[in-house]
Order: C-alpha cells, then structure tokens, then sequence
C-alpha cells in the first residue's frame, strides 16, 4: 500500500529535506521526531553493544539504524513496503556504528521473527497508522525478550469528534509493566511547519508534495483533538 508513495517521496528532494531537516543526512526519515526527540528515545532504548533492536515499521531504515548505531547494537527493520525494505538495506552501509543489519517485509502485526529475538523495540510514528493497534502491541511483546524494553512514538486522539488516531494508547501496554507516558507539544511546531511548507511549495509540479500537503490539510482539525506522545514499557 505505501509503495507508491514511497517511490514518489524519496525520488523528491524537497519532500527529503522537510522531513530530514535537523537531524543527520543519512536518517532520511518520513516521519516527524526531531533531534531531540531521537536522542530522547535513544536514551529511554538505552541499548547495550551488540544487542538487537527490532524496528516495528522501519521505512527506509533510517531512525532505527541510528538509534542502533549510537550503542554499536544491531537492527532488525519490519516493514510492509517492500520499495522501503530493500532501501533501508542499501543504506546500511551510512550506519558506521551499526553491529549488524537485516531488512523483513511484513505486517507489524504479524512479523514472522523468533519470540524473544529483541533486546528493545522501538516504532517511530507507526502505530496510529495501523487497523490493529492491539495486535501490533501483541507482537511486539511476542518478540521482546523477558526485561526488555520497547519505545513507541505516536499521536492519541484526545476529542470526541475525529476519531483518525488511536484513543487511550496507555491501555494498550496493559500487559506489559513500567508503562511511562510522555506528552511531547514541543515537537509539534516542527512538524506543522513541514505541513505548511508544503502547502506553499504545492504547485503541482511535484507528486510528494502534493501528498505532503493533501496530509496537512487532513490533519488541520486534528491539531486541536490529538496529543503527541511518547510511550515506554517492558515486558513482563
Ligand atoms: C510514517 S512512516 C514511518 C517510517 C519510519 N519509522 C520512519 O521514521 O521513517 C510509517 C511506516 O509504517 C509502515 N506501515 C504502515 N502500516 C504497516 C503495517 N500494518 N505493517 C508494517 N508496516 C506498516 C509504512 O510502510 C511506513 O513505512
């Protein structure tokens, strides 16, 4: 479903520069976590060297290949675009720190990995794009090993009329334990600058940032009816 969009977004160097300012050239992501958010998450996955991070929804690879290579751990990337697989796999090689890397095309909720192949977790705006969001929490504990940890960025829907996101994502990790919840307003303006950025530069001429800006105007009313959040939990 998102292999076409991706054929568009990374093929458009506008599109790669919104969502890539701020943070180093090689993590390319589409997503909307700031420097300082990565550093955050890369601080609560705390990962040993030579421990496996398991990235539910990889993309193109990026965040999770450098939250890996920060600690000299390896990564394992799950995604159902098999165009941002089998680029996240050319790009390992931008990942110096990087312990080891594969690349799998499946369903967050249902990865086909061994249980308890994953030291830590991380998912980097995925989970309120999934029909399942239970069942990608099921699977992420399925694949954690006992201890270990998992760090989810996300939105949760907070009004009553637009129902886009996901609502209590806390309840969601019920099964797991040390579940810690972090509201995140201060990476938003980002964000809604990249939207509005590509409201202006739409002129038709380029596919993703028409995409970019078809997105924006979707979730213009969810500004006001949505948190940004961070979740973290550990398996039992
Ligand atoms: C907003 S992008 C984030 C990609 C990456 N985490 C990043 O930060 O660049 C969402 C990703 O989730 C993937 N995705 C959406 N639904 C999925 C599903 N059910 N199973 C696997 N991947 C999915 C899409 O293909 C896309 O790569």
């Amino acid at each position: 479903m998102y292999d076409e969009g991706y054929q568009r977004w990374r093929a458009s160097a506008r599109h790669l520069a919104l969502f890539g300012e701020g943070l180093p050239d090689s993590i390319q992501p589409f997503s909307f976590v700031p420097m300082q958010g990565m550093e955050f998450v890369s601080s609560l996955l705390a990962l040993s060297p030579g421990s496996t991070l398991v990235d539910f929804g990889c993309g193109r690879g990026g965040p999770g290949m450098w939250l890996a290579a920060q600690a000299g751990a390896g990564v394992i990337g799950v995604d159902s675009s098999k165009v941002a697989v089998a680029d996240a796999a050319s790009r390992q090689d931008l990942f110096p720190g990087l312990a080891s890397a594969r690349f799998v095309v499946a369903d967050v909720a249902d990865t086909g990995l061994p249980s308890g192949c994953a030291d830590a977790v991380v998912s980097i705006d995925v989970l309120q794009l999934v029909p399942d969001p239970a069942a990608m929490v099921r699977e992420i504990t399925r694949v954690l090993k006992p201890g270990g940890r998992v760090v989810v960025t996300t939105w949760e829907n907070t009004g009553v009329e637009v129902e886009r996101f996901p609502s209590d994502i806390p309840g969601l990790f019920t099964e797991m334990s040390d579940v810690e919840v972090y509201g995140r307003p201060e990476w938003l303006p980002r964000q809604y600058a990249i939207y509005d950025a590509a409201v202006e530069a739409d002129d038709g001429t380029d596919p993703a940032i028409a995409d970019l800006a078809k997105e924006a105007k979707m979730i213009e009313p969810l500004r006001e009816n949505s948190r940004r959040l961070v979740v973290t939990a550990s398996r039992r």
